[in-house]
């Protein structure tokens, strides 16, 4: 398929998490936290750790396989890997997840763009198809947040959680049912600090600043955040919509970044859509960062929560500060 009105169709989902389940009591053995503190003002109820030695990769590779399978196919032309937490600075982890995955010398790179990341990434796949580069490819959104989290604070130990979700995205055509509708993007750097690990890369060596452990862990100003993400993901779905020349009335289902229940519902209201569209999913595995979207549609597609011919809002907001949103007609897909 070539020319105008070639478009990426969703075609296929999979998804991994962690088998070690880490409840609010659980944390509340060696945090001065509570269930019911962490139930109320997150909404998380557990969240899943990845096991000594299973790395993003792992995550990433079970993910994918199973998105293929999803799709019933055997190969792609592209693999995009959006993560914050890559196996290491250098180099790349996809390279790693296609090997993992048996996909020969396939082309695969890094996205960075935090809790955005499948956002920014379907508008990167979609650019990849639309152009004609790829037929075919492999958009996964992985995270291993257990790895940087600081074990003593109980801000951000309460919020994330591990996990990967995967999706195949084919060319196509704009009146199928998973066709990709425009993708809103954006970023605003003066907010780096909110959302951050400041070791491990130029700018400290560059300063000549010497290693201190606290500094590889991830930093997060909730308060800030909060009410970023709230005007960053309404302002970001007004527009996707007005760009598809779609209403809220037609909105079936919310699939925002798992981030915090309240901000969940602060979307929801701020856009005028009952809060009983929002696929929520963060109440079992936590806020997971890059992957909680493709997690939430995976999850809520096996849930018969998401029904082929509906019209699903996707928006996000993470570190950068980045932010995005996408509008899809859900698709009739295999489940793996
Ligand atoms: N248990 C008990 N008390 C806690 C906990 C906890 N787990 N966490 C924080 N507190 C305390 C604080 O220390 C503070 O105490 P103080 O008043 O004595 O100083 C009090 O609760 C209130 O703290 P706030 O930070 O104001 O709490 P808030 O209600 O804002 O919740 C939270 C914090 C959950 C982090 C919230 O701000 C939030 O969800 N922020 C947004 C997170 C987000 O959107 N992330 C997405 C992007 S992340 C990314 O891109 C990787």
């Amino acid at each position: 398929m070539t020319g105008a009105g070639r478009t990426a169709v969703l075609a296929g989902i999979g998804s991994c998490v962690p088998d070690r389940i880490v409840t609010n009591d659980d944390l509340a053995r060696t945090l001065d936290t509570s269930d019911a503190w962490i139930r109320t003002r997150t909404g998380v109820g557990e969240r899943r750790f990845a096991d000594a030695g299973a790395a993003t990769s792992d995550l990433a590779a079970a993910a994918g396989i199973l998105a293929l399978k999803s799709a019933g196919v055997a190969e792609v032309d592209l693999v995009l890997l959006a993560t914050a937490t890559p196996d290491r600075p250098c180099p790349a982890t996809a390279p790693t997840v296609a090997a993992k995955m048996g996909l020969d010398t396939v082309a695969a790179f890094d996205l960075a763009a935090v809790c955005s990341g499948f956002v920014y990434g379907l508008a990167v796949a979609a650019a990849m198809i639309e152009s004609g580069r790829a037929q075919r490819l492999l958009l996964i959104a992985a995270d291993t947040f257990s790895t940087i989290l600081d074990p003593d604070d109980r801000t951000t130990m309460s919020v994330f959680g591990d996990g990967a979700g995967a999706v195949v995205l084919r060319a196509g055509t704009p009146d199928e049912p998973g066709a990709l509708g425009p993708v809103q993007l954006g970023s605003d750097g003066a907010l780096a600090d909110m959302i951050t690990v400041r070791a491990g890369g130029s700018e400290q060596r560059a300063l000549g600043v010497l290693p201190d452990t606290a500094d590889a862990y991830f930093r997060m100003a909730g308060k800030p955040v909060f009410m970023q993400a709230v005007e960053r993901m309404t302002a970001a779905s007004l527009a996707v919509l007005r760009d598809a020349g779609r209403s809220i009335a037609e909105v079936d289902r919310l699939v925002g970044h798992q981030a915090n229940i309240r901000i969940l519902h602060a979307v929801a209201d701020q856009l005028g859509i009952d809060r009983d569209k929002a696929v929520v999913h963060l109440d079992r595995v936590g806020n997971t960062a890059g992957a909680s979207i493709p997690l939430a549609l995976a999850d809520g597609w096996a849930r018969g929560e998401l029904r082929p011919g509906d019209c699903v809002l996707l928006t996000a907001f993470g570190g950068g500060a980045t932010w995005g949103a996408s509008v899809l007609t859900w698709p009739e897909l295999a489940t793996p």
